[in-house]
C-alpha cells in the first residue's frame, strides 16, 4: 500500500514553497498526501519563528502529532522550517516524539533522510548554493509560487528571518526560467517571485528589475513578485509597473512604522519621507496600483507619538490592506538588546487603534472599483452559502461572481463589480478575457 505524508504549514509564502517542494518530491517517489496525521505514515510540520505566537502554536500542535506515536509507533514525526533552524536538538530534547529536525535548506532532503538507515537526527546548517527548489510536479493550482532568492540580509533589528533562512542567495535565472515553464505547464496563471527582499536579486549582471524584463514576455499574463524593500526600490523597478503588461499592477510594500527615530533603531534603512516619495512614484507609474504593507506596533521606545506617525502615514497613504503585528521579542536579535518597554495593554490597545483606522480605509479602497469592469482569475468556490465562484482582479482584490454557477478554477472572465466590503467585491460575470 502507497505510504501516505501529512504537511502542516505555518508562516510566510516562503514555507508555503517549501511545502509544496516536498510535496512533489514525496508525490513522485509514490507517496499519497493525507489531511490527517492519524493516517499518516509521515509527518511534517513546517515552523515559522517569525513572532512567539508561531512557535508556541507549532509546539503545541507538535506535542500531539508527536503524542500518536503512542498508538502508532511507525509514524515519523519531522520538524521542519524556521522554528527547526533555531531551536534545533532543543525541540527533540523537549519532545523526544519528533524524530528529526529540519531546517529550511534541507526540506527537499526530508526523503532521503527518512529513507537512510545512518541519518543523523538534525539538520540545520546553511547550504550554499540557492538551486535544490527546481521540482518536478506542481500541487496543480491555478496559482503558484516560484523562489529567486533564500535567505536575507538586511538584518532588521527585529527580525529573526536572517538567523534561521541565512544568507541572501540568488537562483541562476536559468533554473528561474526553467521552473517558470514548469508551473505553466502544470496549468499556473498567476505566479508570484518570491524572496524575502527581491528587491537585491542579483546573477551575474542581472538585477531584479533585468530578472523581470527577461522573464515577463514568457510568463503567464498574471505575474508578481513579493517582498520588496523599500530601501532598494529602484526607479527601473517602478518603471516595470508601466512597462510590462504582464506584470499585475499590486505591490507589497512592508513600512513597518511611521516614526523615522523608530525607523532608525529598527535599521530599516530609510525615512518616512523616502517611503512617501516612492508612493508617490508607484502612483505616477501606475496610478490604480494596489498597494499593501506591514506594520509593527509596540516597539521598543515607541512613544504614543510616534504611533502617531504610523496612523498619520497610514490615513495618508491609504493601503488597500496591511497586516499588523505587536512586536515580539526575538532572541538573538539586535532589538532582544533593548528594553521592551511598551506595555503589552498599550501594544494591544495601539494595534486595536490601527486595525479599526485601516478597516475603515480598506472599505474606503475597495469602493473604486465600483461600476468598473475587472479582470478575475477565478480559483475556486466560496465556503459560504450560496458558494458563489471565487477569484482575484490582477490588484489581488477578492471577488465573488454572483450570476454564472458554471465558472471553474483557471477561467480568466470580465466582471462588472456591483458593491463592496472591506475584504470582498461582488459583481457580474460580463464575458471570458
Ligand atoms: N521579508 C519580508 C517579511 C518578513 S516577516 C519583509 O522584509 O517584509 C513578515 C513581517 O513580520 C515583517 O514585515 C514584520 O512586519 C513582521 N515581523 C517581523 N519580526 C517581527 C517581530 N519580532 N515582532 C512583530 N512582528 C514582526
Ligand atoms: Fe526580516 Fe528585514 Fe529581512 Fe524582511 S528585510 S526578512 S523584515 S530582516
Ligand atoms: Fe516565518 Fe520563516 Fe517565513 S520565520 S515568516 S516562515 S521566513
Amino acid at each position: 500500500m502507497a505510504k501516505k505524508f501529512y504537511i502542516l504549514t505555518f508562516g510566510c509564502q516562503m514555507n508555503e514553497y517549501d511545502s509544496e517542494v516536498l510535496e512533489s518530491i514525496l508525490a513522485s517517489d509514490g507517496y499519497i498526501m493525507t489531511d490527517k496525521p492519524e493516517d499518516a505514515d509521515l509527518a511534517v510540520i513546517n515552523t515559522c519563528s517569525v513572532r512567539q505566537k508561531a512557535e508556541s502554536r507549532a509546539m503545541a500542535r507538535i506535542g500531539q502529532i508527536a503524542a500518536l506515536k503512542k498508538d502508532m509507533p511507525a509514524l515519523k514525526v519531522i520538524v521542519a522550517g524556521c522554528m527547526a533552524k533555531r531551536a534545533g536538538q532543543a525541540i527533540i530534547d523537549d519532545l523526544p516524539g519528533v524524530d528529526y529536525v529540519v531546517g529550511p535548506d534541507y526540506i527537499p532532503e526530508i526523503p532521503d533522510i527518512i529513507a537512510s538507515t545512518d541519518s543523523e537526527r538534525v539538520y540545520i546548517d546553511e547550504k550554499a548554493e540557492a538551486t535544490g527548489l527546481a521540482r518536478g510536479i506542481n500541487p496543480g493550482r491555478v496559482t503558484g509560487f516560484l523562489a529567486i532568492t533564500k535567505g536575507c540580509e538586511n538584518y532588521c533589528s527585529y527580525c529573526i528571518v536572517p538567523y534561521v533562512r541565512g544568507s541572501m542567495r540568488s537562483r541562476p535565472s536559468k533554473s528561474i526560467i526553467a521552473e517558470l515553464k514548469i508551473l505553466q505547464d502544470m496549468g499556473a496563471k498567476d505566479i508570484t517571485l518570491l524572496g524575502q527582499n527581491v528587491n537585491s536579486y542579483r546573477d551575474d549582471s542581472l538585477d531584479f528589475p533585468s530578472l523581470l524584463q527577461r522573464i515577463a514576455p514568457d510568463s503567464p499574463s498574471r505575474l508578481r513578485f513579493l517582498t520588496s524593500h523599500p530601501k532598494d526600490m529602484s526607479d527601473e523597478l517602478i518603471a516595470c509597473f508601466a512597462e510590462l503588461p504582464s506584470l499585475c499592477q499590486s505591490l507589497h510594500l512592508p513600512l513597518q512604522a511611521g516614526s523615522d527615530k523608530i525607523l532608525e533603531v529598527m535599521n530599516r534603512g530609510y525615512t518616512s519621507g523616502h517611503y512617501l516619495g516612492l508612493i508617490n512614484k508607484l502612483r505616477q507609474a501606475a496610478p490604480n496600483i494596489s498597494l499593501t504593507t506591514d506594520l509593527i506596533v509596540g516597539f521598543p521606545g515607541e512613544t504614543d507619538d510616534d504611533f502617531e506617525q504610523t496612523l498619520k502615514l497610514v490615513k495618508e497613504i491609504k493601503y488597500d490592506s496591511a497586516f499588523m503585528f505587536r512586536y515580539s521579542v526575538r532572541p538573538g536579535t539586535k532589538a532582544a538588546e533593548l528594553d521592551d518597554d511598551v506595555p503589552e495593554a498599550e501594544k494591544i490597545d495601539r494595534l486595536n487603534r490601527l486595525i479599526a483606522v485601516q478597516q475603515e480605509i480598506s472599505s474606503e479602497q475597495n469602493t473604486r472599483w465600483i461600476g468598473r469592469s475587472l479582470e478575475v482569475l477565478i480559483e475556486k468556490r466560496s465556503r459560504r452559502e450560496p458558494f458563489w465562484p471565487q477569484g482575484k482582479t490582477r490588484g489581488g482584490q477578492s471577488v465573488l461572481i454572483k450570476n454564472n454557477d458554471q465558472l471553474n478554477a483557471g477561467d480568466l472572465i470580465m466582471v462588472e463589480i456591483e458593491s463592496s466590503k472591506a475584504k470582498t467585491l461582488f459583481g457580474l460575470f460580463e464575458k471570458f478575457a
